[in-house]
């Protein structure tokens, strides 16, 4: 298939994705604010046929005509609308969620297909057309980078100074993320020669026959003080406690609401692993039971799949925090000085890299896998290495 042919052949996928979710929006619309007087509605057609007709001319712009430099602007502005129409429908599925992560799963599955499958479609539509615009590096599988960070810790004791801590999360293991794409991460990690390796949730997609091609992989990572890990969201999309058995069988030892004291050259580090916080749980009661018994006095690193916890864990005085989740933001439309701009900024302040709030600092790393859709846009999968020093 030539480019041109390819283009052609893409241009009615832009524009029927981008129709899906438009149409969505305003099914929402309908259903959410059923007393929205007549001219407000109209006002809103007017809205989104101005939308529609603008995607159709940036479809066309970077599909099927020469770009030309006037079009860059009006790309840039379908992609923001698509990006914050899709925002708008994530958030009403969001608060549809929040009776729990069971209930989601099941209302998701069973109850609410087509919210489900229009969600998705409306996803790849805005994917279709970030791919198809020429904003930004859309990441391939081998384009993952290693990020090294020294992580200086207020009370680490010289024996621990230099400990190297290879991290990766989100594997997100299923129809996006296959052996092949997994395979090399592997390699690349004990190539490192970490003294320990931390693993923050979703090691799968959704479904729990997607651990075993990450067991099968994981059980060859080497680290002389061991490999931890702790669940993520999509770990409870399917059997939880069978994702972690399976890792557990595999060599990876899951700290689920639980701490392992790691001896060190005779000076302890201790890390803790929480569960997925879910709707409804509590991080500061995860908290209490993942370290009852523990020391307060040694250096602690806590792993929690989310970042939103990170003022809790600083109130509580932890060292270190690590988290995943976020992806990095997986599409990044740009890069001011250190903040990053992104849709999922809305949702969190903790998007990449290393934070710090008192004597507390948090790492969130961009994981390997993508969610919702299986690119990532100046935002490439991340292997972390984190270097522990004194300050
Ligand atoms: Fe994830």
């Amino acid at each position: 298939m030539t480019a041109s042919n390819f283009a052609a052949y893409l241009f009615p996928i832009v524009v029927f994705a981008s129709g899906l979710l438009h149409w969505r929006v305003w099914r929402i619309l309908e259903e959410r604010f059923p007393e929205v007087v007549v001219t407000r509605r109209i006002l809103l057609s007017g809205i989104a046929l101005l939308s529609a007709l603008l995607t159709v001319w940036a479809a066309a712009s970077s599909l099927l005509l020469p770009m030309t430099a006037s079009a860059r602007p009006l790309l840039w502005t379908v992609l923001l609308w698509h990006g914050a129409l899709l925002t708008g429908v994530l958030l009403l599925r969001r608060r549809v969620t929040a009776a729990g992560r069971q209930e989601e799963f099941h209302a998701a599955s069973e109850v609410d297909t087509e919210r489900r499958d229009v969600l998705r479609k409306g996803a790849a539509g805005f994917g279709v057309i970030v791919f198809s615009s020429p904003l930004g590096n859309i990441s391939h599988d081998d384009d993952y980078e290693i990020v090294y960070k020294t992580v200086r810790l207020r009370r680490l004791p010289e024996q621990l100074a230099g400990v190297r801590i290879a991290m990766i999360s989100d594997i997100h293991s299923g129809p996006f993320m296959a052996r092949e794409d997994i395979e090399p991460y592997v390699g690349r990690i004990n190539a490192l020669k970490p003294d320990m390796i931390l693993l923050p949730g979703d090691f799968i997609e959704s479904r729990n026959e997607e651990i075993e091609v990450v067991c099968e992989l994981f059980r060859r990572l080497q680290a002389p003080y061991g490999v931890y890990g702790c669940t993520g969201n999509h770990d409870y999309f399917a059997d939880a406690d069978h994702v972690s058995n399976e890792l557990e069988l595999a060599g990876v030892r899951m700290l689920r609401d639980a701490h392992q004291v790691v001896d060190i050259d005779g000076e302890s580090l201790a890390l803790i692993g929480l569960d997925d916080v879910g709707p409804g749980a509590s991080f500061l009661d995860q908290f209490m039971k993942a370290s009852r018994g523990l020391d307060p006095g040694i250096p602690n690193i806590l792993m929690c799949h989310k970042p939103y916890f990170f003022e809790d864990a600083a109130g509580l005085g932890l060292d270190l925090m690590v988290s995943g989740h976020t992806h990095g933001g997986q599409i990044v439309l740009a890069r001011v000085f250190n903040t990053v701009v992104t849709p999922l900024a809305i949702f969190t302040r903790y998007i990449e890299g290393l934070y710090r709030r008192d004597a507390t600092q948090l790492y969130v790393t961009r994981g390997i896998g993508t969610v919702m859709v299986p690119i990532r846009i100046n935002c490439p999968p991340e292997i972390t290495v984190l270097t522990l020093a004194s300050s």
